[in-house]
């Protein structure tokens, strides 16, 4: 039996594979394909303080090797989410991350407050890939100064829970925006949210999405994501969660190599609904392939040239 537990920031996991915000559902919407308790943890879908209709259909496209998507944090608000959907999760078994969505620093600050006087919720994650409508729209997650803003608020509202921002790869320099974040006072980074992409219509000349430009996800921004995971990990000292293009066990540990210390599986449940169980069942034997039977061992044991 190998010990797949994992302790970072505060959070004590069974395991280190955690399902990706908006496309685990709230979690019970998977409970058919295999016990969530198994899970090292959940984020849940974006929330935000009201409910959100999203962005207008067609909000998904396939692509090559991923999808692209433009569901604009449809969201039925935390209140909802507090009463209908929390208390049915096995948050006393497995991490529920809430997913936070915001569009100015002090609506930030209120989710946090609402969020973290939870038991539970386990961890906060602070999505900064929203526009900021007090700064003219431009993403938080783009501006240095600015994620270390929201971050600063999160924590201060966070009631001692530890606080997650996850990063745009968006940018020229995704290690400075983790920089910031730990500057701001975060506990962990998670990387990477989608890659801005668009799809075409030759038949009727259109954006195939209704928003016209969505988010890239899927192996196709796994080395997008390795490289950015890896120049995070050598920049900042919080732990680091690896997100893009995860369908293995194997490319779990891809990304454990690198020095992350847990890992998002996303778009892969859309492909199979229990794939996040497949990758825990499995990851084991791909630890066995990388000849260790410890995750302590393997993180961050990448040998550079
Ligand atoms: C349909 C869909 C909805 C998503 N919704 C959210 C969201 O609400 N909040 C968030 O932070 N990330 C969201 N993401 C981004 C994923 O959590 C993840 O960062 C990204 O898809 C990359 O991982 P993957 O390649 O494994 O899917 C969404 C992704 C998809 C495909």
């Amino acid at each position: 039996m190998i010990d797949l537990r994992v302790e970072f920031a505060g959070l004590v996991l069974k395991n280190p594979i955690i399902t990706a915000s908006g496309t685990f559902g709230f979690g019970l919407e998977f409970s058919s394909f295999g016990d969530l308790k198994r899970l090292g943890g959940i984020v849940v879908k974006g929330l935000s303080l009201k409910p959100r209709e999203g962005n207008p259909m067609p909000r998904i496209a396939e692509t090559p090797c991923g999808m692209l998507n433009a569901i604009g944090i449809q969201n039925p608000g935390v209140e909802a989410f507090l009463r209908d959907k929390l208390p049915l999760l096995p948050w006393r078994e497995t991490a529920i991350i809430a997913n936070m969505y915001a569009c100015t620093v002090p609506e930030f600050g209120e989710l946090a407050d609402v969020l973290a006087g939870e038991e539970g919720v386990a961890a906060l994650e602070v999505n900064v890939s929203c526009p900021n409508v007090s700064q003219g729209g431009s993403a938080f997650g783009q501006d240095p100064a600015q994620i270390a803003k929201v971050t600063d608020e999160v924590k201060k509202r966070a009631k001692g829970k530890p606080v997650i921002v996850k990063l745009s790869p968006n940018v020229t320099d995704i290690a400075s925006c983790a920089q910031a974040a730990e500057d701001g006072g975060a506990d962990a980074v998670s990387l990477i949210n989608t890659l801005l992409g668009m799809a075409v219509d030759i038949r009727t000349r259109k954006p195939t999405l209704a928003n016209v430009v969505g988010g890239l996800s899927g192996p196709a921004i796994k080395p997008v994501a390795l490289r950015c995971v890896h120049q995070v990990c050598r920049k900042v000292s919080i732990p680091v969660i690896g997100i893009g293009g995860i369908v293995s066990a194997e490319d779990a540990l891809e990304f454990i190599l690198l020095g992350a210390s847990a890992v998002q599986v996303g778009t892969a449940n859309f492909l199979r609904p229990d794939q996040s169980f497949r990758i825990i069942d499995d990851l084991p034997r791909a630890m066995i392939k990388a000849r260790s039977d410890s995750l302590d061992e393997l993180r961050g044991s990448l040998k550079l040239p």
